[in-house]
Protein backbone atom coordinates (compact mmCIF):
# COMPACT_ATOMS: atom_id res chain seq x y z
CA UNK A 1 0.00 0.00 0.00
CA UNK A 2 2.11 3.25 -0.63
CA UNK A 3 2.11 6.05 2.01
CA UNK A 4 -0.92 8.39 2.85
CA UNK A 5 1.54 11.18 1.25
CA UNK A 6 -1.60 13.66 1.03
CA UNK A 7 -2.66 13.07 4.77
CA UNK A 8 0.84 13.51 5.65
CA UNK A 9 1.62 16.56 3.93
CA UNK A 10 -2.21 18.08 5.30
CA UNK A 11 -0.18 17.68 8.88
CA UNK A 12 1.39 20.61 7.67
CA UNK A 13 -1.17 23.08 6.97
CA UNK A 14 -1.99 25.68 7.05
CA UNK A 15 1.68 26.40 5.66
CA UNK A 16 0.99 25.84 2.24
CA UNK A 17 4.84 26.16 1.45
CA UNK A 18 5.12 23.19 3.96
CA UNK A 19 2.32 21.37 2.76
CA UNK A 20 3.54 21.42 -0.95
CA UNK A 21 7.35 20.40 -0.07
CA UNK A 22 6.10 17.11 2.04
CA UNK A 23 3.93 16.10 -1.01
CA UNK A 24 6.60 16.34 -3.40
CA UNK A 25 9.16 15.35 -1.16
CA UNK A 26 7.15 11.97 -0.45
CA UNK A 27 6.07 11.34 -4.38
CA UNK A 28 9.58 11.93 -5.62
CA UNK A 29 12.00 10.50 -2.97
CA UNK A 30 12.77 6.87 -2.15
CA UNK A 31 14.06 7.94 0.88
CA UNK A 32 10.43 7.81 2.78
CA UNK A 33 9.74 4.07 1.64
CA UNK A 34 12.98 2.80 2.18
CA UNK A 35 13.87 3.76 5.66
CA UNK A 36 10.34 2.71 7.16
CA UNK A 37 11.06 -0.53 5.06
CA UNK A 38 15.08 -0.94 7.37
CA UNK A 39 13.24 -0.62 10.81
CA UNK A 40 10.40 -3.12 10.08
CA UNK A 41 11.53 -5.55 12.77
CA UNK A 42 12.74 -2.62 15.12
CA UNK A 43 10.98 -2.20 18.67
CA UNK A 44 14.18 0.43 20.18
CA UNK A 45 14.07 3.14 20.35
CA UNK A 46 15.03 6.12 17.41
CA UNK A 47 16.95 9.22 17.29
CA UNK A 48 16.70 11.04 13.88
CA UNK A 49 19.52 13.41 13.56
CA UNK A 50 18.74 16.63 11.64
CA UNK A 51 15.12 15.14 11.57
CA UNK A 52 14.30 18.50 10.05
CA UNK A 53 10.80 19.59 10.00
CA UNK A 54 10.24 15.36 11.08
CA UNK A 55 8.63 13.85 7.33
CA UNK A 56 9.79 10.53 8.74
CA UNK A 57 7.91 10.29 12.15
CA UNK A 58 4.86 10.59 9.79
CA UNK A 59 6.10 7.63 7.56
CA UNK A 60 7.09 5.34 10.41
CA UNK A 61 4.03 5.69 12.20
CA UNK A 62 2.23 5.24 9.03
CA UNK A 63 3.67 1.80 8.52
CA UNK A 64 3.06 0.83 11.74
CA UNK A 65 6.70 1.58 13.19
CA UNK A 66 5.40 3.07 16.66
CA UNK A 67 8.20 3.11 19.01
CA UNK A 68 9.38 5.96 20.93
CA UNK A 69 11.16 9.13 18.33
CA UNK A 70 12.95 11.71 18.87
CA UNK A 71 14.04 14.08 16.33
CA UNK A 72 16.70 17.06 16.61
CA UNK A 73 17.82 19.25 14.33
CA UNK A 74 19.82 22.82 14.35
CA UNK A 75 16.86 24.78 13.04
CA UNK A 76 14.84 26.33 15.35
CA UNK A 77 11.83 27.19 12.78
CA UNK A 78 11.49 23.25 11.52
CA UNK A 79 11.38 21.81 14.44
CA UNK A 80 8.32 24.18 15.88
CA UNK A 81 6.85 22.94 12.33
CA UNK A 82 7.79 19.62 13.13
CA UNK A 83 6.05 19.66 16.66
CA UNK A 84 3.07 21.42 14.98
CA UNK A 85 2.88 18.81 12.65
CA UNK A 86 3.03 15.92 14.41
CA UNK A 87 0.49 17.03 16.93
CA UNK A 88 -1.92 17.29 14.34
CA UNK A 89 -0.83 14.61 12.85
CA UNK A 90 -1.52 12.52 16.10
CA UNK A 91 1.49 11.90 17.14
CA UNK A 92 1.96 13.39 20.35
CA UNK A 93 4.34 10.89 22.21
CA UNK A 94 7.38 12.39 19.49
CA UNK A 95 9.48 14.56 21.12
CA UNK A 96 11.18 17.06 18.95
CA UNK A 97 14.45 19.19 20.62
CA UNK A 98 16.23 21.96 18.99
CA UNK A 99 20.47 20.83 18.78
CA UNK A 100 23.30 22.08 17.14
CA UNK A 101 24.97 18.67 16.51
CA UNK A 102 28.34 19.99 16.06
CA UNK A 103 28.27 21.27 19.21
CA UNK A 104 26.33 18.79 21.53
CA UNK A 105 25.01 15.41 20.86
CA UNK A 106 21.77 13.79 23.15
CA UNK A 107 22.05 10.61 25.39
CA UNK A 108 20.70 7.84 23.49
CA UNK A 109 20.46 4.44 23.07
CA UNK A 110 18.85 2.36 20.70
CA UNK A 111 18.63 3.16 17.05
CA UNK A 112 19.46 6.51 15.23
CA UNK A 113 19.03 7.93 11.67
CA UNK A 114 20.80 10.29 10.14
CA UNK A 115 19.27 11.11 6.80
CA UNK A 116 20.88 13.54 4.24
CA UNK A 117 22.79 15.28 7.03
CA UNK A 118 26.53 14.74 6.65
CA UNK A 119 26.87 17.03 3.78
CA UNK A 120 26.75 19.73 5.93
CA UNK A 121 29.09 19.23 8.07
CA UNK A 122 32.85 19.67 7.56
CA UNK A 123 34.84 16.55 7.36
CA UNK A 124 36.40 15.83 10.67
CA UNK A 125 32.76 16.60 12.25
CA UNK A 126 31.24 14.20 10.01
CA UNK A 127 33.92 11.63 11.45
CA UNK A 128 32.75 12.72 15.61
CA UNK A 129 29.09 12.81 14.66
CA UNK A 130 29.53 9.48 13.15
CA UNK A 131 31.45 8.07 15.93
CA UNK A 132 29.03 9.76 18.44
CA UNK A 133 26.06 8.16 16.36
CA UNK A 134 27.44 4.59 16.25
CA UNK A 135 28.37 4.64 19.88
CA UNK A 136 24.46 4.53 20.45
CA UNK A 137 23.75 1.46 18.84
CA UNK A 138 22.36 -1.09 20.99
CA UNK A 139 22.68 -4.67 20.48
CA UNK A 140 19.41 -4.75 18.18
CA UNK A 141 19.39 -1.25 17.28
CA UNK A 142 20.79 -0.17 13.67
CA UNK A 143 22.07 2.88 12.21
CA UNK A 144 20.72 4.02 9.05
CA UNK A 145 21.75 6.14 6.91
CA UNK A 146 21.28 8.48 3.68
CA UNK A 147 24.06 10.18 2.08
CA UNK A 148 25.71 11.67 -1.10
CA UNK A 149 29.69 9.53 -1.44
CA UNK A 150 32.16 11.12 -3.09
CA UNK A 151 32.70 8.62 -5.40
CA UNK A 152 34.37 10.74 -8.89
CA UNK A 153 31.10 9.73 -10.28
CA UNK A 154 28.71 12.59 -12.45
CA UNK A 155 25.81 11.74 -9.47
CA UNK A 156 28.23 13.05 -6.93
CA UNK A 157 28.81 16.32 -8.85
CA UNK A 158 25.21 17.33 -9.28
CA UNK A 159 24.52 16.35 -5.74
CA UNK A 160 26.95 18.10 -4.47
CA UNK A 161 26.25 21.12 -6.76
CA UNK A 162 22.20 21.15 -5.67
CA UNK A 163 23.18 21.03 -2.16
CA UNK A 164 25.28 24.18 -2.53
CA UNK A 165 22.45 25.43 -4.61
CA UNK A 166 19.73 24.90 -1.78
CA UNK A 167 22.19 26.82 0.50
CA UNK A 168 22.04 29.92 -2.04
CA UNK A 169 18.10 30.13 -2.92
CA UNK A 170 18.17 29.57 0.90
CA UNK A 171 16.11 25.96 0.59
CA UNK A 172 18.98 25.43 3.56
CA UNK A 173 20.22 27.42 6.44
CA UNK A 174 23.43 25.70 6.75
CA UNK A 175 26.00 25.63 3.14
CA UNK A 176 27.57 22.40 2.01
CA UNK A 177 30.63 21.63 3.43
CA UNK A 178 31.72 17.55 1.96
CA UNK A 179 30.98 14.45 0.89
CA UNK A 180 32.19 11.68 2.53
CA UNK A 181 33.55 8.21 0.95
CA UNK A 182 32.08 4.65 0.93
CA UNK A 183 35.60 3.87 3.00
CA UNK A 184 35.69 6.70 5.27
CA UNK A 185 32.11 5.83 6.41
CA UNK A 186 33.16 2.10 6.38
CA UNK A 187 36.39 2.82 8.63
CA UNK A 188 34.72 4.65 11.48
CA UNK A 189 31.53 2.35 11.93
CA UNK A 190 34.04 -1.01 12.12
CA UNK A 191 35.99 1.06 14.48
CA UNK A 192 32.79 1.30 16.81
CA UNK A 193 31.86 -2.50 15.72
CA UNK A 194 29.11 -1.52 13.30
CA UNK A 195 28.80 -3.96 10.10
CA UNK A 196 27.83 -1.45 7.17
CA UNK A 197 25.78 -2.46 3.71
CA UNK A 198 25.53 -0.13 1.16
CA UNK A 199 22.58 0.67 -1.15
CA UNK A 200 22.26 2.71 -4.28
CA UNK A 201 19.04 4.98 -3.25
CA UNK A 202 18.53 7.11 -6.36
CA UNK A 203 15.23 6.19 -7.22
CA UNK A 204 14.18 8.46 -10.15
CA UNK A 205 16.44 11.18 -9.34
CA UNK A 206 19.97 11.90 -10.60
CA UNK A 207 21.47 12.37 -7.22
CA UNK A 208 24.00 9.94 -6.01
CA UNK A 209 22.54 8.94 -2.49
CA UNK A 210 22.74 6.07 -0.50
CA UNK A 211 21.21 4.38 1.85
CA UNK A 212 23.64 2.71 4.58
CA UNK A 213 22.46 0.17 7.63
CA UNK A 214 24.95 -0.67 10.18
CA UNK A 215 24.50 -3.11 12.78
CA UNK A 216 26.39 -5.14 15.45
CA UNK A 217 27.52 -8.37 13.83
CA UNK A 218 25.05 -11.39 15.04
CA UNK A 219 26.82 -12.92 17.28
CA UNK A 220 27.72 -9.40 19.04
CA UNK A 221 23.89 -8.83 18.93
CA UNK A 222 23.11 -12.66 20.22
C1 LIG B 1 18.35 17.97 3.87
S1 LIG B 1 17.69 18.20 5.46
C2 LIG B 1 17.22 16.53 5.89
C3 LIG B 1 16.02 16.50 6.82
C4 LIG B 1 15.57 15.09 7.26
N1 LIG B 1 16.67 14.32 7.82
C5 LIG B 1 14.95 14.34 6.11
O1 LIG B 1 15.67 13.58 5.46
O2 LIG B 1 13.75 14.51 5.84
C6 LIG B 1 19.17 18.39 6.45
C7 LIG B 1 18.86 18.80 7.89
O3 LIG B 1 20.07 18.79 8.64
C8 LIG B 1 19.99 19.84 9.58
N2 LIG B 1 21.33 20.17 10.06
C9 LIG B 1 22.38 20.66 9.35
N3 LIG B 1 23.44 20.88 10.16
C10 LIG B 1 23.04 20.50 11.43
C11 LIG B 1 23.67 20.52 12.71
N4 LIG B 1 24.92 20.97 12.87
N5 LIG B 1 22.97 20.07 13.77
C12 LIG B 1 21.68 19.62 13.62
N6 LIG B 1 21.03 19.62 12.44
C13 LIG B 1 21.71 20.04 11.35
C14 LIG B 1 19.35 20.97 8.78
O4 LIG B 1 18.82 22.00 9.59
C15 LIG B 1 18.30 20.21 7.98
O5 LIG B 1 17.05 20.20 8.63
Amino acid sequence: MPLPKRAIAASFLPDRYRYWYSLSKLAMDPLYEAVPGAFADEREPLLDLGCGIGLLLHCLRARGREFPYVGVDTDAVKIDAARAASARGGHASADFQVCDLSVQFPKHEGSVALLDVLQYLPQQAQGTLLSQAAQCVSRHGQLVIRTGLADGTWRGTLTRATDRFGHLVGWMKTSFKSQPSAQELRAVLQRHGLQAEFKPLWGRTPFNNWLVIARRPTSAAA
